[in-house]
């Protein structure tokens, strides 16, 4: 293996966290209600967004794409018209926590020697606040986004970032991510992908299956261990 590749948002960081922090700020009480229902659709209307101007080439950065389905989000939730709401979901999102384990694990993989980066939709001013508030740049070698080639994923440009920087063959490429079809795509264009479902999901019925499924990051080490013996 020559790096190993991390998709950002909901597998480094928590996508749901910036509704789940701002529900318990006081007098969010309204908002508290229905935070999860909000975070949902949040996140499912941003990815659609992505894969919706890719395949009609109308790019534009995920920070736009992140306002554009958070403004239909608050509206379909009845919790629009408070600015104030919105430029405080829109903060924490830019620096987005990670999850518990994922500063652990890419101090263990960095420790043994291996390549980290990460290889995302990201807008790379908002990856590089969220990685810098989790403390995960330090262990970073690089931070690849879809802005260098202006589509989203699963295009297999933006794969080919990885491999590019890493001047390797996708095979020596470990890939790591949360969403399904992510890991389809990755898996399409020949690295060797692993699946993080956190959620126990059913696998996508996509082209490409997974190599590998991990419940959470925590046995990304002695996985990568074992593909290096
Ligand atoms: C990313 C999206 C897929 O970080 O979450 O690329």
């Amino acid at each position: 293996m020559k790096a190993c590749v991390f998709d950002a948002y909901g597998t480094l960081f928590d996508v749901a966290a910036a509704a789940r922090v701002c529900a318990a700020e006081p007098g969010r009480e309204a908002f508290a209600a229905s935070w999860m229902a909000l975070a949902e659709t949040w996140r499912q209307k941003q990815l659609s967004y992505t894969w919706l101007r890719a395949v009609t080439d109308e790019h534009v950065d995920f920070w736009t794409v992140t306002g554009d389905a958070l403004d239909y989000s608050l509206e379909a939730h009845q919790l629009g018209g408070d600015p104030e709401l919105r430029e405080r979901l829109m903060r924490l999102y830019f620096e987005l926590e990670a999850y518990p384990e994922a500063a652990d694990v890419l101090q263990t993989l960095k420790a043994r020697g291996l390549a980290l980066a990460i290889l995302s939709n990201g807008e790379p001013k908002m990856l590089r606040a969220a990685a810098d508030n989790a403390g995960l740049s330090p262990l970073l070698d690089d931070i690849l986004t879809v802005e260098s080639v202006g589509v989203y994923k699963p295009h297999r440009r933006v794969y080919e970032l990885a491999t590019k920087r890493f001047t390797c063959a996708p095979s020596e490429i470990l890939f790591i991510s949360s969403n399904g079809w992510d890991v389809s795509g990755a898996a399409g264009f020949g690295f060797h992908a692993v699946w993080v479902n956190r959620r126990g999901e059913p696998v996508d019925r996509l082209p490409h299956r997974p190599a590998e499924i991990l419940n959470d990051l925590s046995a990304l080490p002695e996985l990568a261990a074992r593909l290096e013996s």
